[in-house]
């Protein structure tokens, strides 16, 4: 039996990285899976590869292609269970010198496209019964960096919408979660100009995690998997971490 049994979820940015991850541990678990993404070669060699999941072009800030996303997955499954509103953009940037379209492309992405999304699937979910929202945020929406003043405010503001929408929905059984991953090893945090603003203490970046590494996708896909699932039936509006300690303080 798998913990994601009858489920069926739409999973953002899920071509590559953490969202790829979440799309085959859904499926391990039993669940139908529809993910969207704008990398749509990508996104249709997972499908092809992977049974129970199918892709649909899903670019987050465009409310055609959310609506189109919902009503392809009532169409094919009749229902809809969960959302894991997973993509985003992260450029590193200091506010001197970020043009103003780049910071509100971040924000527009990574904080609109949540938003759209819980209001694209709020009807699909009240039809199906309840559901639950996993909205990934980042160890960046609890602490500013250097460079990251977009980002940090997108993944700040994810937290907020996260609470207001659970207290909206929570009546609907819909249930809303962020999730808070520190440095995970994926193509966004290998990106040529991160590695360039971190490479002088990469070591000490490491070194200043309880856990002393970074993480891998899996290890965030199994915090969704149980937000997804029943087992966290009595959690909403929670900020869940997933960053091997980082956040704990200083040694
Ligand atoms: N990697 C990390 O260390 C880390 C840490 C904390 C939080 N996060 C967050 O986790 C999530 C996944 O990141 P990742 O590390 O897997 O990065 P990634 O770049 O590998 O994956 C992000 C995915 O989102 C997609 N995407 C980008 N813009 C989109 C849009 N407008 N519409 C639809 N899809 C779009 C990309 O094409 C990509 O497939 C992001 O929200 C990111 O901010 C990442």
């Amino acid at each position: 039996m798998g913990r994601l049994d009858g489920k069926v979820a739409l999973i953002t940015g899920g071509a590559r990285g953490m969202g790829k991850s979440h799309v085959r541990r859904f499926v391990d678990e039993g669940a139908t899976v529809v993910f969207g993404d704008v990398l749509d070669e990508d996104g249709a060699k997972l499908a092809a590869d992977t049974d129970n999941a199918t892709y649909v072009h899903l670019d987050v800030t465009e409310p055609a292609d959310w609506e189109n996303a919902v009503q392809e997955t009532l169409n094919a499954h009749g229902a809809l269970h969960v959302l894991v509103n997973n993509a985003g953009i992260m450029r590193h940037n200091t506010i001197e010198n970020m043009s103003l379209d780049e910071c509100r492309r971040i924000i527009e992405v990574n904080l609109i496209g949540q938003w759209l999304g819980i209001k694209s699937v709020t009807p699909a979910m009240r039809d199906s019964g309840g559901g639950s929202v996993i909205n990934v945020s980042s160890t960046e929406g609890f602490n500013g960096a250097a460079g990251m003043s977009a980002y940090s405010a997108s993944k700040f503001g994810i937290r907020g919408l996260t609470k207001s929408a659970a207290r909206e929905l929570g009546q609907y059984g819909i249930r809303v979660n962020s999730i808070h991953p520190g440095g995970i090893i994926t193509a966004m945090s290998m990106q040529q100009d991160i590695v360039e603003a971190t490479a002088d203490r990469a070591q000490a970046i490491v070194d200043g995690i309880p856990l002393q590494r970074l993480g891998n996708t899996k290890e965030v896909s199994g915090l969704v998997a149980f937000l997804a699932s029943d087992d966290s039936s009595y959690c909403t509006g929670s900020e869940v971490l997933v960053d091997g300690g980082f956040t704990t303080g200083f040694s």
